[in-house]
């Protein structure tokens, strides 16, 4: 199966030319991931060949997402999800962590009006009930602030690891069968699934990494098991709708099969 109907692509070094307006056509013009994963990565190295320290990398960061939010929309993305910690980040120093804790506390209080009338749901992801009470009580005023967002679900993976989630939904269906443990022999994936940390999300079609680095690094491994990977060398607080256009028309260049074989 292909990703859909193929947009009229981009040919190499053409995209540079073209107007935003033009890259979303061609976008608009293809099949349209439901489900779009983002691995913001290159914060740190976009600061220091700035000369700034690695934090005013993080808080660029967070302009790079308010950017691509009003385009995801404009796409019809239903679901994005952003990684914004992972649960390997906690080795990094104290102060960096505290400063990213901090960041998401002002990002959830500061932009909970504009999700709002965007009409964005935000929904956490993660093990974030173990962070700091403030985080945990400014993503919780959020989720309850932003439930009825019908146009976009921005999923926040904070704390976030995709073995983790998987080894939580296992205790937690492990749990839900207590009394009835011969029933454990007809667990199949649909019923795992539903101990995800978001289960309304459906599986990732794309998982879009930047800074050039091309892994997964722990990311929703369960979700993105079929996604379609695009890796780009832009740094995140460099990405915006452009870059975001054109990932989508790279995905919409791929044959999804599925395991199937090729028909068209
Ligand atoms: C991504 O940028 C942000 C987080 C992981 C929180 P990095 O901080 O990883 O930036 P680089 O990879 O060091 O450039
Ligand atoms: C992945 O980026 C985590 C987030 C973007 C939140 P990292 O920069 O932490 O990943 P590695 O260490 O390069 O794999
Ligand atoms: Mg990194």
């Amino acid at each position: 199966m292909s990703a859909g109907e193929p947009s009229q692509g981009v040919a190499a070094g053409e995209g540079e030319a073209l107007s935003e307006d033009v890259l979303l056509e061609r976008a608009l013009s293809g099949s349209i991931p439901v489900h779009v994963g983002i691995v913001m990565d290159g914060n740190g190295r976009w600061a220091l060949s700035r000369g700034k320290k690695r934090y005013e990398g993080h808080r660029a960061g967070v302009e790079s997402i308010k950017r691509c939010l009003p385009a995801l929309i404009r796409l019809g993305v239903k679901f994005c999800t952003f990684y914004v910690f992972s649960t390997e980040n906690w080795k990094r120093p104290k102060q960096e962590v505290q400063f990213l804790m901090n960041l998401v506390v002002e990002y959830a209080k500061e932009d909970r009006s504009d999700f709002i009338k965007k009409g964005i749901r935000v929904t956490p992801v993660g093990r974030w009930r173990d962070l700091p009470r403030q985080v945990v009580q400014a993503l919780e005023r959020l989720v309850a602030d932003t439930a009825r967002g019908d146009k976009l679900s921005v999923l926040l993976a904070v704390n976030y690891g995709g073995r983790q989630e998987m080894v939580d939904a296992a205790k937690r269906l492990a749990a839900s069968y207590k009394d009835r443990e011969k029933e454990l022999a007809t667990v199949d994936e649909e019923d795992f699934r539903r101990f995800l940390y978001e289960p309304s999300a459906p599986d990732v079609d794309l998982v879009i990494r930047t800074s050039g680095e091309m892994r997964l690094s722990n990311f929703l491994l369960w979700e993105a098991a079929y996604a379609e990977l695009v890796f780009t060398d832009v740094l995140w607080p460099d990405f915006g709708p452009r870059d975001l256009y054109k990932a989508i028309i790279e995905y919409q260049g791929r044959h999804r099969r599925f395991g199937d074989v090729r028909r068209e």
